[in-house]
């Protein structure tokens, strides 16, 4: 039998997801209309023997409260369970500290890293697996050689995909498969682990440091990247089990613009393989929802009161939009969103009881909870424009999206272009490329 780990981080990391994770933990911010991590467990979910499902992370116990009940719910056959590490104890030492949770009935596990978005080709990982009778399989991707070496990349062996080198983000170029932050472990991996810690803390002694923070305090601590899998290799023990170019997608979520791609990305995805996902039910109109007494309840398929949607998009059913307005491709709107007259929204995401007055346009950026947006505006991102200036500002990278924070208000006829606005802020004047504090 199975069972599911879900590796989240804890508060202090996702410092590059600013504004975003100022309202929102990182793993809970929507794509698609979901919790970054719903689609990890939705798909864990699914898998036939899949036993328990476990989020591990050093956030407070409470974070994850609300989404596990609601999640449960939708999977109740498979247990969901938050553990908290009683402090960041790497990719690697969080599993090793509650090894005995994870084993306890289950051959193998899989480990998935919270903040990417993928098609998680789980069960082609399991029938690799099998095949090989390694102890771990790990899911590799080909990209561009031109970004390969910010990720762990891998060297397999064409035919027998047994991996012969593994380098986490390696200096120079090694290869253009690049390992995705997802695993398939049999419970031997925790022999491994075990090995990995012992060698690393005769190293420390041997240096000397047997007083330092590392070793006590941190002496848990560990990356299942550098600490585990390059031992595995050595070992002969580590396979990959590639994605199906054309067919599967992956993409990192560190920044906040990266929202961006990965709603397109699931949006995409679930055109066809889970169109009950995207919205295609139809909702009450503007003067419905202001006139009624008691809750509106949707419109037949046929009303032709309602937007105009290019799919794929997700729309909260309790979204009110006008009906000259315009959505998508690629668009997710949250609950209680209320869009104006000729209001159009292409490649964004906007955030519960977001407004946005009539005749703005809102394309590539992230609108946060709560924001106002005035009539006649323009709020843009413009991907890969900014990628020339190559710039930092203020500690942020120059963003290739607009990306406003909660509660942030624009007035009447302004325009927003390549921005990163901060929680709170009322903006009155036009912007470009600028970090607004
Ligand atoms: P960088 O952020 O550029 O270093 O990239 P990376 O992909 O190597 O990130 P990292 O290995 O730090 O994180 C991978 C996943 O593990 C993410 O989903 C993190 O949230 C999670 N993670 C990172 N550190 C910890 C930790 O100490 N404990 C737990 N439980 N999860 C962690």
């Amino acid at each position: 039998s199975l069972k599911g780990i879900i590796l989240v981080g804890g508060p202090s990391v996702g410092t590059r997801f600013r504004p975003l994770s100022m309202d929102c933990p990182k793993p809970l911010f929507p794509i698609a209309g979901q919790p970054m991590i719903y689609h990890h467990v939705s798909a864990l979910a699914k898998l036939p023997g899949m036993k328990e499902i476990l989020v591990v992370g050093f956030f407070e116990n409470s974070v994850f409260d609300r989404f596990l009940t609601e999640v449960q719910m939708e999977y109740p056959d498979v247990p969901i369970r938050y553990l908290r590490e009683y402090q960041a104890l790497g990719t690697g030492g969080g599993l090793f500290h509650f090894r005995d949770q994870i084993a306890r009935g289950a051959e193998q596990f899989f480990v998935l890293n919270a903040d990417i978005a993928c098609s998680f080709p789980l069960a082609g990982m399991l029938q690799t697996h099998a095949k090989h009778g390694g102890v771990a399989t790990l899911l590799g991707m080909r990209v561009d050689r031109s970004v390969a070496s910010k990720f762990g990349c891998v060297v397999a062996d064409p035919e027998t995909q047994e991996v012969l080198h593994f380098v986490e983000k390696p200096e120079s170029f090694l290869s253009d498969m690049i390992s995705c932050g997802i695993y398939l472990f049999n419970r031997g991996i925790i022999d491994v682990m075990r090995d990995a810690i012992q060698e690393r803390q005769s190293r420390l002694m041997d240096e000397g440091e047997g007083e330092t923070d590392d070793l006590r305090g941190g002496a848990e601590r560990f990356q299942l990247e550098q600490d585990v899998l390059s031992r595995l290799t050595s070992a002969k023990k580590l396979y990959a089990h590639i994605c199906t170019a054309g067919k599967d997608f992956w993409m990192q979520i560190k920044t906040g613009s990266s929202v961006i791609p990965a709603n397109r990305m699931y949006l995409q995805h679930f055109l066809h393989a889970a169109p009950r996902k995207l919205s295609n039910a139809p909702r009450p109109s503007m003067s419905e929802i202001m006139t009624a007494t008691s809750p509106v309840t949707p419109h037949s398929p046929q009303d032709p009161t309602t937007a105009y949607v290019i799919q794929p998009a997700y729309i909260h059913p309790t979204a009110v939009l006008h009906p000259t307005a315009k959505l998508g491709p690629n668009v997710s709107i949250g609950p209680r969103v209320l869009l104006g007259r000729g209001v159009r929204v292409r490649d964004a995401i906007l955030l519960d009881s977001v407004e946005v007055k009539n005749d703005s346009c809102i394309l590539n950026s992230v609108v946060g909870w709560d924001s106002k947006i005035g009539s006649w505006c323009r709020v843009e991102g413009a991907p890969g424009e900014s990628t020339a200036l190559n710039a930092t500002l203020k500690g942020y990278k120059i963003p290739s999206a607009t990306i406003l924070g909660k509660d942030v208000t624009v007035a009447d006829e302004i325009a927003i272009r390549n921005c990163i606005v901060l929680p709170h802020k009322d903006i009155k004047t036009s912007q470009h490329n600028e970090i607004l504090m």
